[in-house]
């Protein structure tokens, strides 16, 4: 199964879901394998350390080549070069390379991602196939979206980032239409969630209504907003591995459960 992680807004905890969905997952005994659509700085690569020198990343695996060593490398072995065996599971790293993408000539450039994970059965291999993409609604989000079975929406608990959802559920509905029939919204998670009366209560009883009115499904788990998450970051590592008992911590293992019982439920 491929879920794609995605929210137009920045800074709204996709790629902390992501790793820590991968994490969680991968901990409980699937295979997985993690794909970093983003090409910015603070991407998922650079979160885990990895050194993307002189090896092939998405970019190459999207535009079907690579050039090692003055050698050209196309299908598969692209992939075989740029998969990563990490803490959290196969990994697919990005780096800024991948940020040509939007520009460049391809044919089927919506179906890039589609192409190879289908044709090399990657969505076999694995139990699930983690997206995370960059914080806009281009080619490589398209891709992302145009390759799954479902979409997580992480939301931080601001209205602007709700806002964002729905731009999201306008984009699914057009690739479902064109390219993709299988896609479905799995659901928004509210990240960053500040406890405090008032503030997040508020937020979540707003947040409920959109839900219905929009018909987008929320999750029961919302993630508190939690240092520690930083901190696990500047350190390379996940929430679980820096400190399994900090709230973040916590709440996302809850939701990595009430993720895989809406999976089972999907399936019956
Ligand atoms: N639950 C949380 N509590 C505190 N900080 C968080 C939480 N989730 C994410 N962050 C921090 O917010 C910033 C943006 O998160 P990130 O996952 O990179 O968002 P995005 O991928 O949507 O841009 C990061 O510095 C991250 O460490
Ligand atoms: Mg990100």
């Amino acid at each position: 199964m491929v879920i794609a992680v995605t929210n137009r807004k920045g800074g709204v905890g996709k790629t902390t879901t992501t790793l820590s969905l991968a994490s969680g997952l991968f901990r409980r005994g699937y295979n997985i394998m993690t794909i970093d659509g983003d090409p910015q700085l603070a991407n998922l690569t650079s979160y885990l350390n990895l050194d993307t020198t002189d090896v092939p990343t998405l970019y190459e695996v999207l535009v079907g080549k690579a050039m090692i060593n003055n050698k050209e490398i196309i299908g598969k072995e692209i992939f075989d070069l740029a998969i990563r065996h990490t803490s959290i599971g196969d990994f697919l790293p990005a780096d800024s390379s991948l940020a040509a993408f939007e520009n460049d000539s391809i044919l089927a450039k919506e179906t890039c991602l589609k192409w190879f994970i289908e044709k090399y059965k990657l969505d076999k291999t694995y139990d699930f196939i983690i997206i995370d993409t960059p914080p806009s609604l281009g080619y490589l989000t398209t891709n992302a979206l145009a390759a799954c079975d479902k979409v997580l929406v992480p939301s931080s608990a601001k209205r602007g980032s709700l806002r964002g959802v729905l731009d999201i559920m306008g984009l699914v509905s057009q690739i479902k239409e064109r390219i993709n029939p299988k896609i479905e919204i799995d659901g928004v998670l509210i990240t960053e969630f500040n406890t405090r009366p008032g503030v997040g209560p508020t937020l979540l009883e707003w947040a409920h209504m959109q839900s219905e009115k929009f018909g987008f499904k929320l999750f029961d788990t919302v993630i508190r907003k939690n240092d520690d998450i930083d901190k696990a970051e500047m350190l390379g590592t996940d929430v679980f591995a820096f400190n399994h008992k900090a709230p973040a911590a916590i709440d996302y293992e809850t939701f990595v459960d009430e993720f895989l019982v809406g999976i089972e439920k999907a399936r019956q």
